[in-house]
């Protein structure tokens, strides 16, 4: 049975006091979690240790980072390197999310090196995808969300895929409000799962965690995760209140 997670993306929000009481009232309210079911929070690298330290002890909720280098270490000014995450305990790393692609001008090749930088020191990784509003419109989104996916996990074997989950996030939806639809998200989803099928076969497909992100919320998310190729959700604006995260989290485990 594959895993369904909800992972909240926290961005460039909250201080660590702040964050501190939403990881608190997160775990005050949560229930439901098992091996296949579970959460991620990824808030900016400062929190991280703190997030890791407050997760301990607990089980089936993990911290990410946002973003890592694609370099084991060295003189990189401002760069936080994979084994730096690992050692402060995220067990995550979020990869090629939209905003790092297009403010940060991060391409398929940076993001497929810092995917094997995070899967050989141990991390896990979650690799987002997803198309600009002119490329749906030009009715292009699965040809150009394939590339995506080509190129940035074909060069991996089936055994790393095991630490890799998707995310599709089709851009035009994130932090807009304007979710796509179940039926959208589905029929990429799909594709997705049949791009993995066509180099690694069915099994490895199947096994895929596939998560949808975009303007996500408690009142969309059970009628997303119902699609039979959603697997739970990353979340950003409704991941920074507990009630709406724990909202979210309740339409994973509830199915
Ligand atoms: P959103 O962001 O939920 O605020 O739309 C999703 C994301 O960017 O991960």
């Amino acid at each position: 049975m594959r895993k369904k997670i909800v992972a909240g993306n926290w961005k460039m929000n909250l201080n660590l006091n702040e964050g501190k009481t939403l990881v608190q009232n997160i775990l005050s309210g949560l229930s439901g979690l098992t091996d296949n079911k579970q959460v991620v929070i990824a808030p900016p690298f400062v929190h991280i240790a703190q997030t890791a330290a407050q997760l301990q002890g607990t089980s089936n909720i993990f911290t990410a980072a946002q973003n890592c280098s694609s370099e084991a270490s060295g003189a990189y000014t401002g760069e936080v390197s994979t084994d730096m995450l690992l050692s402060a305990g995220a067990q995550y790393v979020i990869i090629g999310h939209s905003e790092r692609r297009e403010y940060f001008k991060e391409d398929d090749a940076i993001l497929a090196k810092k995917t094997a930088q995070a899967l050989s020191t141990g991390l896990k990784v979650i690799f987002c995808c997803g198309e600009p509003l002119e490329v749906r419109d030009g009715g292009t989104q699965n040809e150009y969300v394939g590339n995506q996916i080509k190129a940035g996990i074909y060069g991996f074997n089936a055994d790393q895929l095991q630490n890799l989950v998707i995310a599709y996030e089709p851009i035009w939806a994130i932090g807009t409000g304007r979710t796509a639809s179940s039926q959208q998200a589905q029929d990429m989803h799909a594709h997705i799962r049949s791009v993995i099928a066509n180099q690694y076969g069915n099994v490895v497909a199947e096994q895929m965690t596939i998560l949808y992100g975009g303007s996500c919320k408690p009142s969309n998310a059970p009628e997303l995760f119902a699609c039979p190729d959603v697997d739970g959700g990353l979340i950003g604006g409704a991941a920074l209140k507990a009630e709406d995260f724990l909202g979210i989290i309740a339409a994973m485990t509830a199915i």
